[in-house]
């Protein structure tokens, strides 16, 4: 192996950039050339890469985003597409590609590595709903994010007396909602995997209420479907029957910016470097991610379609915890 290139794809996560400088560096280290793609597979298609020098990638380690910017790219479902991008690879004699991203994202490698492309996905999106890694870069960011949120209005929501609705990002997946919510003490966490009838909000916070309880915390993952929207509406009118004011925070992108959290930085160097090792071990088409605290690969063909199951004991976990 002597070129690579290393892209970024779908939604930004913190800790991408800690990536981007772990495939460099480590690729460098052997005397490969890296090759920076900018805005994920779209920069593909329009053939805008350039040199990767350790120093371009200096300075970027504690930065959120991604410096080689992303992008979602529909377009590169066609086949021709992607014939057009293995084409321009191959005139500048890139022999492989490092895709960082989540599930969209790594559903394109694995139809790039199908098609023959020597490609290693790296495991990263805020979400944690990937097949193949136990947590993905970004995400232990998202759950720090959204539990300083929720950290910050209770403390409000105990002067007031009142119940917060926080609606954190997720897709359809409810993992930052339910680790947040338990390390901020929700009264109810609401997640696609756990739906939480909206009748039953209603009565476990009045339950807080008759407890003695000064406020509460509702944590709702956007991809439930008893979501903040239905929430609002049927509590439109009759708040009185938990006996506290409302109020209602949606995080929105908020949950994606910012400063990498210490392990999401450490996770990222990590799968950064076990995603060359791969290319160095003549190993391609897999995911890189982190199962039992030890680096996995699994096979992209596998991942495409598949997300990772709530952990059912956690779902538990929180609703005990939340007397
Ligand atoms: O997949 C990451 C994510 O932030 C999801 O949590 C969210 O549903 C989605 O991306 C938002 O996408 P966009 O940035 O395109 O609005």
């Amino acid at each position: 192996m002597k070129r690579i290139a290393v892209l970024t794809s779908g939604g930004d996560a913190p800790g991408m950039n800690a990536a981007i400088r772990a495939v460099t560096r480590t690729a460098l280290a052997r005397d490969w050339e890296v090759f920076g793609v900018t805005n994920g597979y779209a920069g593909l298609l329009e053939d805008t890469l350039s040199p990767l020098t350790a120093r371009d990638v200096g300075g970027i380690i504690q930065r959120g985003g991604t410096v080689l910017g992303s992008a979602r790219s529909p377009e590169f479902r066609e086949k021709a597409a992607r014939d057009k991008a293995r084409a321009q690879l191959a005139v500048r004699g890139i022999e492989a590609l490092v895709v960082i991203g989540g599930n969209g994202s790594q559903s394109g490698s694995a139809v790039l590595a199908a098609e023959g492309l020597a490609v290693v996905g790296v495991a990263s999106t805020i979400d944690n709903d990937l097949h193949g890694t136990d947590v993905s870069i970004g995400a232990d960011t998202a759950i720090n994010i959204t539990l300083e949120s929720i950290d910050r209005l209770r403390t409000t929501a105990s002067s007031h007396r009142r119940v917060f609705i926080v609606e954190t990002m997720g897709r359809d997946c409810g993992y930052i909602a339910l680790m947040a919510g338990i390390g901020g003490g929700a009264e109810v966490i609401a997640i696609p995997e756990n739906e939480v009838p909206v009748e039953d909000v209603a009565r476990r916070l009045r339950a807080a209420h008759d407890r003695g309880k000064t406020h509460a915390l509702v944590v709702v993952a956007e991809g439930a479907r008893q979501g903040v929207h239905e929430m609002v509406e049927y509590f439109e009118g009759r708040q009185h029957e938990t006996g506290f004011g409302l109020r209602i925070t949606r995080l929105g992108h908020v949950v994606r910016g910012g400063v990498p959290s210490s392990a999401d930085r450490v996770l990222a160097s990590r799968l950064g470097a076990a995603a060359v090792a791969c290319l160095a071990g003549g190993v391609s088409g897999v995911l890189v991610g982190e199962v039992r605290g030890e680096i996995e690969r699994t096979p992209l063909a596998e991942i495409a379609g598949r997300t990772r199951p709530a952990d059912t004991a956690l779902v538990e976990l929180a609703r005990v915890l939340a007397t």
